[in-house]
C-alpha cells in the first residue's frame, strides 16, 4: 500500500500547525482507556468527529480563526494505530541536573486549540470532551492568554525568532526522511511555573542577560554582551552550519489566588531531537554546567512528546478495522507530486538525526 494520500494522487494534507499567533489557546492533555472500544472510538474521532466539531464551532465565528491540533503519545500510538510507528516517536525524554528537572508526565492525546477568542476555544474543548466521553480521562487543561504585546508572563516578548512561511514549513513537517508519515510533525509541551518574586527582584539588565534580548524593545543582545548561557544562545542549534528551527506558540497562564504564574511551552518540529537538544542545553548546560538561568526561576510541572499525524493519515487510519491485522504498513515510499517527492515545499532530509539516517 502506498503512503496516505498517494492513492488519490494528492499529497498528504498536514494538520494546520503553521498559523499566526492567536489571542487565546487551550492545551488539553488526556489519557485513553485501554481496549478495542477506545481504539475504535479515537480512530473515528480523528477522522470524523474532530473535523466536524471544528467546522460547527468555528463557523459560528469565522473571523475567530479557530483551529485544533491533535497529537498522539508514544504508548497510545501502539494501542490506537499500531505499526508502522513514526520513526522519532518515544516517551518524553527527561533531563535532570541538580534542582533542574524536565519531568515526564502522563498523556496520550494532546489537543492544542487556538482562536482569536477564548469562547471559541472553550466551546470546542467542551464539545471534544463531551464527544470523547469516558473513553478518555483528563490529565491537564491550561487556558492560555496573550499578554500585552505578545509577552510571556515574565515580561519578555516571546515568539520573535519563530520561523515563518517556507522556513516554518521546512522546520515542522516531516518529509522524505519518514515518507509514510510525511506531513506529520512532533510536538513537545511543558507547563512551567515561575518564581515571580525572585524574577522581579532581578534588575532588568540581569533579566535581559538571562533571556539574551532587551526587555522593552525586544532586540537581541550583541555577542559581546550576551552570555553563552543566555536562553536564546542555548536554544540555538546549529548542525553542519545550518540552524535547526522549531515553531513555538508559548502562552502565559495563571491563577492569581493560587499564586500561579506560568508559561505553557509548546514547540513543533519535524524531529523531536531538535527540541531535546535544546532541553539538554537548557537543563544540563552547553557545556555541562553552563545551564539556562531562566530555570532558576521556572519549574517544569509537566512534559510530553506527541506525534501529530497528517490530517490525511487520520482520515485513512479510521478505515482500518485493526491496527495489527491491517497495519498501515506501507513500503517507505514518498508521495508523488506533493508535500514530499517533488521538493516543491523544499523539505529535505534531516541530516544528523540517527532516527532518520
Ligand atoms: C520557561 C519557559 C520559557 C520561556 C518563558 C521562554 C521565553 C523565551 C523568550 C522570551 C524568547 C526570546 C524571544 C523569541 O525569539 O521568541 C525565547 C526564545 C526561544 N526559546 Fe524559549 N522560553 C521558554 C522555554 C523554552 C523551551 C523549553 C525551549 C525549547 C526546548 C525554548 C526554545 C526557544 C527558542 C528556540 C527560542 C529562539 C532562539 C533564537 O533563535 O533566538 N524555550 N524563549
Amino acid at each position: 500500500m502506498a503512503a496516505p494520500g498517494v492513492a488519490s494522487g494528492l499529497p498528504p494534507v498536514p494538520q494546520d500547525l503553521v498559523r499566526a499567533l492567536t489571542r487565546a489557546a487551550i492545551f488539553l492533555v488526556v489519557t485513553v482507556k485501554p481496549g478495542a472500544e477506545a481504539r475504535t472510538a479515537i480512530r473515528s474521532f480523528g477522522r470524523d468527529d474532530l473535523p466536524a466539531l471544528l467546522r460547527s464551532v468555528g463557523f459560528r465565528n469565522i473571523e475567530g480563526d479557530l483551529s485544533c491540533i491533535m497529537g498522539v503519545g508514544s504508548d497510545a500510538w501502539d494501542r490506537i494505530f499500531g505499526d508502522p510507528r513514526p520513526a522519532g516517536l518515544h516517551p518524553f525524554r527527561e533531563f535532570k541536573s541538580g534542582p533542574r528537572h524536565a519531568i515526564a508526565t502522563p498523556g496520550d492525546l494532546l489537543f492544542h486549540i487556538r482562536a482569536k477568542r477564548p469562547d471559541l476555544c472553550f466551546e470546542l474543548a467542551t464539545q471534544i470532551m463531551t464527544r470523547l466521553g469516558d473513553v478518555v480521562t483528563p490529565v491537564d487543561e491550561v487556558h492560555g492568554f496573550r499578554y500585552f504585546d505578545d509577552r510571556d508572563i515574565i515580561g519578555f516578548v516571546d515568539g520573535t525568532e519563530n520561523p515563518t512561511a517556507q522556513a516554518a514549513i521546512q522546520a515542522v513537517y516531516i518529509g522524505e526522511e519518514d515518507a509514510r508519515f510525511a506531513g506529520g510533525s512532533y510536538v513537545i509541551v511543558q507547563k512551567y511555573l515561575h518564581d515571580m518574586t525572585g524574577w522581579n527582584a532581578l534588575s532588568t539588565e540581569a533579566q535581559e542577560r538571562i533571556i539574551g534580548r532587551t526587555k522593552l524593545s525586544d532586540i537581541e543582545l550583541d555577542d559581546a554582551t550576551k552570555p553563552t548561557s543566555a536562553h536564546n544562545a542555548l536554544t540555538t542549534i546549529d548542525e553542519n552550519g545550518r540552524e535547526l528551527k522549531i515553531l513555538r506558540d508559548n502562552m502565559p497562564f495563571g491563577n492569581v489566588a493560587a499564586g500561579e504564574f506560568g508559561t505553557y511551552f509548546i514547540g513543533y518540529a519535524r524531529s523531536p531531537r531538535t527540541i531535546e537538544q535544546m532541553l539538554e542545553n537548557m537543563f544540563i548546560g552547553r557545556p555541562p554546567g553552563n545551564y539556562d538561568r531562566l530555570l532558576d526561576f521556572s519549574f517544569a510541572k509537566t512534559g510530553n512528546l506527541f506525534f501529530v499525524p497528517s490530517a490525511t493519515f487520520l482520515e485513512n487510519a479510521a478505515d482500518r478495522a485493526s491496527a495489527n491485522a491491517a497495519p498501515l504498513g506501507a513500503p517507505a515510499a514518498a508521495p508523488q507530486g506533493g508535500l514530499v517527492g517533488d521538493g516543491s515545499l523544499g523539505i529535505g532530509s534531516l541530516k544528523g538525526d540517527p532516527d532518520h539516517e
